[in-house]
């Protein structure tokens, strides 16, 4: 049976590997750097799955979504399961720690921005009780 905790900067390696499975080739040092970041802040939290033999087999990234304009939401900043371990229930366990320590931050709803050619994350997100409500254009500009 796979364990659910939350991370702590030593996973940094670990979650950086299994990044690469959702095509974020990040260095070590730079996913270090941030995870120190995002755990520091109370408004992000990242849950890492473990098999009995202490390997990390997935991570979920969820934080509380800040807008003047709206009720704070709970949004994932990124899943994964090891492609090996899918279809195990671990990433149905890993979503219902981030919706917990959602509700328990007070956030009234979780949101997932999701590619649209990711077709396992679409069935699964829908299998969680998500709905596809909007669809969205992203603007990006290069600040540097
Ligand atoms: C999406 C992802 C996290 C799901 O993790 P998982 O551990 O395989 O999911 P679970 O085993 O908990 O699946 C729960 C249910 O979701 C549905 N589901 C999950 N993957 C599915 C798939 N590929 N096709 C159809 N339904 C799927 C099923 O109903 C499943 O229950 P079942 O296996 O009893 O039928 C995993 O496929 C993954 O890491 N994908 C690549 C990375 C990615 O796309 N991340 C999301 C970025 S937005």
């Amino acid at each position: 049976m796979h364990s659910i905790r939350p991370a702590t900067p030593n996973d940094a390696a670990a979650v950086a590997h299994l990044a690469k499975e959702l095509g974020s080739p990040g260095s070590v040092e730079d996913v270090d750097r941030r995870m120190t970041a995002i755990l520091a802040d109370g408004h992000h939290e990242v849950f890492i799955a473990e098999a009995p033999d202490g390997s990390t087999v997935g991570w979920i990234h969820v934080f509380l979504s800040l807008r003047a304009q709206t009720a704070p939401f709970a949004e994932l900043g990124g899943m994964v399961v090891k492609e090996t371990r899918r279809r195990q229930g671990i990433g149905r366990r890993l979503l219902e720690a981030a919706e917990t320590w959602a509700i328990g931050c007070g956030a009234a709803k979780m949101r997932i921005r999701s590619r649209d050619t990711r077709s396992d994350a679409k069935a699964f997100y829908l299998r969680s009780g998500f709905a596809h409500s909007k669809t969205q254009r992203i603007f990006d500009k290069d600040l540097r």
